[in-house]
């Protein structure tokens, strides 16, 4: 009986808390960076012409990516979850050794995010416009940050 009780209480956190927390962790990050991804590309879609230009949404794919940028990372950044600790993911060891660096990428993209948000739907020439920059902002995080 005694026995009994302690197995179910030794299970019990098992099923309550995530099977791998650096599993998890690392899928909940790429599935933020997925969902950037599918605005994005509903903006550079609309300005390659593959989709119908259309105000509202170009303006609905900028302002999804503007929620997106007060979203608080710092959890899904948790330690022990670069690629150096897990052939899942592409966020290179570096992150966690230069965080200032992220930073200014981070705050370069978020400028970026915000011109696109001034411009989406006041027309095509506009958005496009705007497309380089908030594209070379991903680049410019990827490049240093994420593994090829
Ligand atoms: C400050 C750094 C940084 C910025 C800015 C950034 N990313 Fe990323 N991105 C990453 C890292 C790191 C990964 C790798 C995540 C992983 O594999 O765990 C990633 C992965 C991705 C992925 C792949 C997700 C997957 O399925 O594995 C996509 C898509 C993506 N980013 C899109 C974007 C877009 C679009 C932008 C700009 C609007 C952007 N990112 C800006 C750091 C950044």
């Amino acid at each position: 009986m005694r026995f009994a009780i302690l197995a179910a209480a030794l299970a019990l956190p098992t099923v309550a808390l995530a099977a791998d927390p650096v599993q998890d962790t690392i899928e909940a990050r790429q599935g933020f960076y997925k969902l950037l991804g599918a605005n994005m590309g509903v903006l550079a879609g609309m300005a390659k012409g593959e989709i119908d230009y259309d105000a509202a949404a170009a303006q609905t794919a900028a302002d999804n990516m503007g929620t997106l940028t007060s979203y608080n990372l710092g959890h899904l950044y948790m330690p022990g979850t670069s690629s150096a600790d897990s052939d899942k993911t592409r966020a290179l060891p570096k992150i966690w050794e230069d965080f200032a660096g992220v930073q200014e990428k981070g705050a370069a993209y978020v400028a970026a995010v915000k011109a696109m948000q001034g411009v989406a739907g006041a027309g095509k020439d506009q958005m496009a416009g705007a497309l380089g920059a908030l594209g070379g902002s991903c680049k410019g995080c990827h490049d240093t940050y994420r593994a090829k």
